[in-house]
C-alpha cells in the first residue's frame, strides 16, 4: 500500500477530484495548508489575483491506495493540477504499512478502498 500526499493549488481542487473520480479513486482527505516551494512564495497568481507573501495557501490531499492504483492516482493528480506555471504543486509517495477500518476492524487491502 502507498500513501500519496499531494500539495496543489486551491483552484485546481475540483478538477483534481474529477480526475480522481474518473479512475475510481473516491477516498480522499483534504486540508487547507500554507507552504512555499523554490520561489519562497514570493508571488503567485491565485484566482487571477497576484498573491504576495512568504507562505501561500495550498491544498494538501492524502490518498491511501493499493499498489496497483498508485500509477493512475498520480496521473490523475497531475492531469487535474498541472497548468505549467510555478507553484503547480508536488506529489510525495510513501510506503504505507497498515490501514484499519475502525467499524469492521478490517485491515490492509480490504480496509483501504
Ligand atoms: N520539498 C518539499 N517539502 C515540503 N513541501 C514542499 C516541498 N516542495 C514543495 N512543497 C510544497 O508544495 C507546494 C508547491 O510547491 P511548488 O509547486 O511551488 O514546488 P517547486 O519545487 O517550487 O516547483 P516549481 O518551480 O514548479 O514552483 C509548496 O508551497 C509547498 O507547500
Ligand atoms: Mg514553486
Amino acid at each position: 500500500m502507498k500513501l500519496v500526499i499531494a500539495i496543489i493549488q486551491p483552484h485546481r481542487l475540483e478538477q483534481v477530484k474529477k480526475e480522481l473520480y474518473n479512475v475510481e479513486v473516491n477516498l480522499i482527505t483534504v486540508s487547507e495548508v500554507l507552504g512555499h516551494g523554490r520561489q519562497k512564495g514570493i508571488t503567485e497568481v491565485y484566482r487571477g489575483v497576484k498573491e504576495t507573501g512568504n507562505l501561500l495557501r495550498k491544498i494538501r490531499l492524502e490518498i491511501a491506495v493499493n499498489d496497483n492504483f498508485l500509477d493512475c492516482t498520480v496521473k490523475a493528480i497531475v492531469k487535474g493540477a498541472k497548468t505549467g506555471a510555478t507553484g503547480d504543486g508536488k506529489i510525495f509517495v510513501l510506503d504505507l504499512q497498515e490501514c484499519i477500518r475502525i467499524r469492521t476492524e478490517e485491515t490492509g487491502s480490504l480496509a483501504i478502498g
